[in-house]
């Protein structure tokens, strides 16, 4: 018997909703949010780039006010293949280089009567600040150094389907890198702690955030024993854009300290995954000959797993927000 994609998308979803009009944080995220958005990820991966008519009359603007590749690109294609109407904004674009400020931009594109807007900006806050103010949903794409929520649903997925499990307890996660500039970081940590995973983070001093602790995790200055034993390791990029190459002496000195290499990789457990969130810095984070090719690498796994869980969330947050009006705030 030949399955309707369609078909099985709905009876996957069984009639559950979300709990959110707008996703600027993980800590939105409830179990209920989170197992849904899996159970539906998994269906849209099932059926590759398959057209579905779903979203069909809506639309979509990417608002990028910093560069992209994967987040965007993910974002247009998800889109388009629910039938969406897409088109995307950048930052050189936008009339932000002429003064106008992020409000009354979001403001003008909400007049589109837009369904969804993603918003990736360099300044923390400025999705949640958005997301009181105009009637589409907002999805952050990453905001300054504090979340980047669908790269952390990402993570999630890749790791639970890695380990055929529905949480992450026993499991040891160990990130390393620029903690202190990532918001990939923000939202991973969160995800993680939901997911009952031990968290290790490896990094000098000077890319540690102060307080991270706090997140119940454990902190590591040498990599090598972070790495020992770990079940995942999740490398980060070191942020030179915002700064980061200022608090290390030099990018050699911190790729043999902490980047990734098969000697150290070979610490961890003999069924663990190598993770980065992208753009990779070969031989400064990761080790050229294990970001493709290494089959403990899931750097491209995580890529199509982002398209499968923002076109759930596509689609989950569309039919939320047709069922319920926004209430926001007009100044
Ligand atoms: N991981 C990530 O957000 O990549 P992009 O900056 O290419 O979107």
């Amino acid at each position: 018997m030949t399955v309707n994609p369609a078909d099985d998308l709905i009876q996957t979803r069984a009639s559950r909703d979300l709990s959110f009009l707008d996703l600027v944080s993980i800590d939105q995220v409830t179990d209920k949010d989170f197992s849904l958005i899996m159970d539906v990820a998994r269906a849209f991966r099932r059926h590759g780039t398959y057209k579905f008519d779903f979203n069909k009359g809506l639309s979509l603007m990417n608002a990028f006010f910093e560069s992209s590749t994967r987040t965007m690109a993910s974002f247009d294609l998800c889109a388009k293949q629910l039938s969406m109407d897409t088109s995307n904004l950048s930052s050189s674009s936008s009339s932000t280089t002429k003064g106008e400020s992020y409000l009354d931009t979001a403001l003008t594109l909400d007049s589109y009567n837009l369904k969804i807007i993603t918003v990736r900006t360099r300044e923390a806050g400025v999705p949640e600040f958005l997301a009181r103010h105009v009637n589409a949903g907002i999805i952050s794409a990453g905001d300054g150094w504090h979340e980047h929520p669908t790269q952390g649903l990402l993570d999630a997925l890749t790791m639970l389907d890695h380990f055929k499990s529905t949480t992450l307890e026993g499991r040891t996660v160990t990130i390393v890198g620029d903690i202190l500039h990532s918001r990939v970081f923000g939202s991973l940590v969160r995800l993680l702690k939901k997911l009952k995973a031990t968290v290790r983070v490896a990094a000098p001093e000077t890319l540690l955030p102060v307080g991270v602790e706090n997140f119940g995790l454990t902190v590591y200055h040498d990599a090598d024993a972070a790495i020992t034993g770990a079940d995942v390791v999740y490398a980060l990029r070191v942020q030179e854009e915002r700064g980061a190459a200022g608090f290390i002496p030099t990018l050699r000195e911190y790729s043999k300290m902490y980047g990734i290499s098969k000697r150290r990789l070979d610490l961890a457990k003999p069924d663990a995954i190598l993770m980065h969130p992208g753009p990779v810095r070969r031989d400064i984070d990761v080790h050229s000959a294990l970001v493709a090719v290494d089959e403990r690498s899931h750097i491209l796994q995580q890529v199509e797993n982002g398209a499968a869980v923002r076109k759930a969330l596509l689609w989950l947050m569309t039919s939320r927000l047709n069922g319920k009006k926004k209430e926001i705030v007009r100044k």
